[in-house]
């Protein structure tokens, strides 16, 4: 992969790794007793994922959700299509739900109320970026967060451009030749 398609490192693989075991330490230590069963939203969610559970030193569950925004007709309802729900009964869980980057909290808002109604014993959430946006409509309660970042598109470390970037260990800005070119 060329390396000039970036503009600035936004968060180094080092900061990530770092921030990523003191988030591991903390859920550890939140659910100690307890099996949580850590849901991935495909498919941003899945690197950070990867990385997190592998420092948790709980017995912890993995389950997947795949959801798509309806477009930009209804975002303003936060109406998100499910593409993949869960394969676990999530009733009396312990659920941790792992996502990329809070943007406008949209997705996140959905998911949590579609989880919600089906009674797990706890609903927390896990994002890896949180993006301090002016005029958040919706603000989800966020238990753990890796990094407040600036509202700027991002890739790397699970985040895409056209699903490019993903396997970046970093997190990084585009140049702007880079979005004219595809
Ligand atoms: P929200 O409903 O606006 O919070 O949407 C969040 C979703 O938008 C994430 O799960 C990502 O798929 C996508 N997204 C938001 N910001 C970025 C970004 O900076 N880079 C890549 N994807 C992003
Ligand atoms: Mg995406």
């Amino acid at each position: 992969m060329k390396e000039d398609f970036y503009e600035e490192i936004v968060l180094s693989s080092e900061q990530i790794q770092d921030r990523v075991a003191e988030l591991a330490a903390e859920v550890s230590r939140d659910y100690a007793g307890k099996t949580p069963l850590a849901v991935g939203i495909l498919r941003g969610a899945v690197v950070f994922m990867a990385d997190l559970v592998r420092h948790i030193t709980l017995p912890i569950e993995l389950d997947f959700m795949a959801v798509s925004s309806y477009g930009k007709a209804t975002k303003t309802s936060g109406v998100v299509r499910i593409l993949k729900d869960l394969d676990e009964d999530i009733k009396g869980r312990d659920v941790l739900v792992i996502e990329d980057v809070l943007d406008t909290g949209l997705t996140l808002d959905y998911l949590m109320k579609y989880l919600g109604a089906r009674e797990p014993g706890s609903l927390e959430v896990c994002v890896l970026l949180n993006k301090q946006l002016a005029g958040r409509e919706i603000d989800t309660k966020i238990k753990y967060c890796g990094f407040e970042v600036p509202d700027k598109f991002v890739v790397g470390y699970g985040l895409d451009f056209k699903e490019h970037y993903r396997n970046l260990p970093y997190v990084c800005t585009l140049k702007p030749e880079v979005y004219r070119a595809q």
